[in-house]
């Protein structure tokens, strides 16, 4: 069904290239009440802007270094607020945050002073092989997060957004170096954060080579859960 009888508060996990952003965007897709918000995604806009949040999410983006966990909170749990989804009702995703466990800690602290809180994890679990072969061919649509991929997903027109038509970019951190530097974090990050929601109940893990077989998975996994398990 398309239908959340249950408001949906989820969390996607998951390696870089794992396929976060695509997995979203097919689930906004699938359930249109769903709203989402990746912090890499509002980063990148705020380096695009050339605001002060943005000159120092650069610096560390482009070592594939984590933000400060209380920066990146205050990003988002401002954005939950400026959209309106601080409530027990709202319906939401994020993708990209929390990422360590106080960040974790923190969020489901500002969270539970409006009665509210993440109501399931799912990490995307996809082999390391896979995810170095395809960070080479991804393109971004910055102002968007629309993500491309010249194998799997080109655009229409080489370099072009397809609803826009803005140009698209290369992330500066999609290099080879870099690359391996974000998924040391990843790794040296997220199993405390894994632990701290494995502990509430609320992770699931869906496990694939292609977000083709991710995708009826996790569309599953939210039905089976928003329907009342
Ligand atoms: P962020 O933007 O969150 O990046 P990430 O976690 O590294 O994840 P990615 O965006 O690389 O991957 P994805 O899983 O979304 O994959 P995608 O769908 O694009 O963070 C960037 C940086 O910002 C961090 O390093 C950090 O510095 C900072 N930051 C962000 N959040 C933070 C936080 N909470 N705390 C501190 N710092 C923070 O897919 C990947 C590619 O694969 C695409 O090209 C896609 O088209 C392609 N693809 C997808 N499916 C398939 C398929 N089936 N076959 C072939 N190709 C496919």
């Amino acid at each position: 069904s398309t239908g959340l009888m249950n408001p949906l508060r989820l969390l996607l996990l998951g390696a870089p290239g794992a396929g976060k952003g695509t997995q979203t965007a097919r689930l906004l897709t699938k359930f249109p009440q769903l709203n989402s918000v990746s912090s890499g995604d509002l980063l990148r806009q705020q380096i695009q802007k050339k605001t002060p949040l943005g000159s120092l999410a650069a610096s560390y983006i482009f070592e594939g270094k984590l933000l400060p966990d209380e920066v990146v909170t205050r990003l988002i749990t401002t954005h939950l607020q400026e959209a309106g989804w601080l409530s027990p009702k709202a319906t939401w995703l994020l993708d990209g945050f929390p990422r360590t466990l106080e960040q974790g800690k923190m969020l489901r602290t500002a969270l539970s002073k409006y009665d509210t809180g993440l109501t399931l994890v799912v990490e995307l679990d996809v082999p390391e092989s896979v995810i170095l072969e395809r960070i080479e061919n991804r393109y971004v649509h910055i102002p968007s997060g629309r993500v491309y991929n010249l194998q799997y997903k080109p655009p229409k027109v080489p370099g072009i957004d397809d609803i826009t038509g803005e140009p698209l970019s290369k992330r500066s951190d999609d290099t080879a170096e870099v690359f391996k530097k974000r998924l040391d974090e990843y790794h040296r990050t997220v199993g405390p954060l894994k632990d701290f929601y494995a502990k509430r109940g609320l992770l699931k893990a869906v496990s694939g080579d292609t977000s083709d077989v991710i995708t009826p998975k996790l569309f599953k996994l939210i039905d089976k859960y928003s329907s009342g398990h």
